[in-house]
């Protein structure tokens, strides 16, 4: 087939994880295709900005919208609300399958942005959106579809992760650990969102909207962030065998005939037991407990934040929606299948 042009909004911390990722691994990706990825260009703000050496400087333009046209394959790392918002679903009216990172995007206009991509018949992934590497999207809008979910229990932001276990381990201030968290990479270019727990609330609505099968947006998760807590919290906390996390809880109510009602979903410093699953999550790392009717309780767990963990996530997808590109957008198996000829492996 011919070669699949992947276009890329966005060269910061993950865009730049993607790319290298993308450019160093050229023969694998189109292994497991079934095509060649060409990377056609990667759209930037500024285009003097210092980069990465692996970022081939004859590929970056400032002509997002007309680098989205000529792409088969759209991946936004840009985050923000516009112009990621209109980039994409110029993409998708335009039949270009897309890969986002963008939970605070997907959290407010989320279902504008899925009927687009349904009335395209296009794929429209979003597994780095929510906990980084952790495939928990794919788990729960696939693997548990023929599930109930009953709730979903979980720490989903990396820095305020890292942040509260430095405040625990290390003794270290908030100011302090924040600063450190934003050294990593793990926080967001503007950490209010971390630390108000404005991004975990956005990865809430995400994960409620999938699990309860239901549009729940930002504005109806309550959300209360960890810019009050202070060491002393922490002690006080420790002395009953407790550590204090930043919880995301999604819950379906549901009546004495088992059938669903509301759904509740809060984000908010917790006080949980010190050898429960969840409170041995240490630094970035992200964890999800997901309570489901028949799976019984499934915990996700692995690196939530960071470029490298994240670019996983969206190369990830990126394989998938090219190889329903390749396979014209029906199941995935035959892309296996692609895979196994292309290598010269046995037919099985
Ligand atoms: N700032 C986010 C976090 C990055 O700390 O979890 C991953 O979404």
């Amino acid at each position: 087939p011919a070669p699949l042009r992947v276009a890329v909004l966005g060269c910061g911390v993950v865009g730049t994880e993607v790319v290298r990722r993308l450019l160093e691994h050229t023969a694998e990706f189109s292994a497991r295709t079934g095509a060649d990825l060409e990377l056609s260009g990667i759209a930037v703000r500024t285009l003097t900005t210092p980069r990465d050496p692996v970022v081939p400087t004859d590929l970056l333009t400032d002509d997002a919208a007309g680098l989205v046209a000529g792409a088969d394959l759209l991946v936004e790392v840009m985050g923000g609300i516009e112009p990621a918002r209109t980039l994409i679903l110029d993409a998708l009216r335009a039949g270009v399958s897309v890969i986002t990172a963008n939970k605070a995007l997907l959290a407010q206009h989320g279902p504008e942005l899925y009927e687009a991509a349904d009335a395209a018949h296009v794929d429209l992934f979003y597994e780095a959106a929510v906990a980084g590497a952790v495939p928990v999207v794919r788990g729960v809008r696939e693997s548990l579809a023929g599930d109930r979910i009953n709730r979903i229990l979980g720490i989903v932001n990396g820095t305020t992760n890292y942040i509260l276990d430095e405040m625990t381990t290390n003794e270290l201030d908030f100011g302090a650990a924040l600063a450190q968290a934003q050294e990593l990479g793990y926080a967001e270019a503007d950490p209010t969102a971390d630390v108000e727990g404005l991004d975990a609330a956005a990865k809430a609505a995400i994960l409620a909207s999938l699990a309860f099968h239901s549009r729940i947006a930002l504005a109806d998760v309550s959300v209360q962030g960890i810019t009050q807590i202070t060491p002393a919290d922490i002690a006080s906390a420790a002395q009953t065998g407790h550590v204090i996390k930043l919880l995301a809880v999604a819950e379906q109510r549901r009546d004495g005939a088992g059938q669903g009602g509301g759904v509740a979903v809060r984000v908010y410093p917790a006080l949980v037991p010190a050898e429960h699953p969840l409170g041995n999550v240490r630094g970035p790392f992200n964890a999800v407990l997901v309570e489901a009717e028949a799976a019984g309780t499934l915990m996700f767990y692995g690196a939530g934040a960071g470029g490298a963990a994240t670019s996983s996530a969206v190369l990830g997808d990126l394989v998938a929606a090219a190889r329903h590109r390749v396979s014209g957008g029906k199941s995935p198996s035959e892309s296996r299948y692609a895979d196994l000829t292309r290598l010269g492996a046995d037919e099985i």
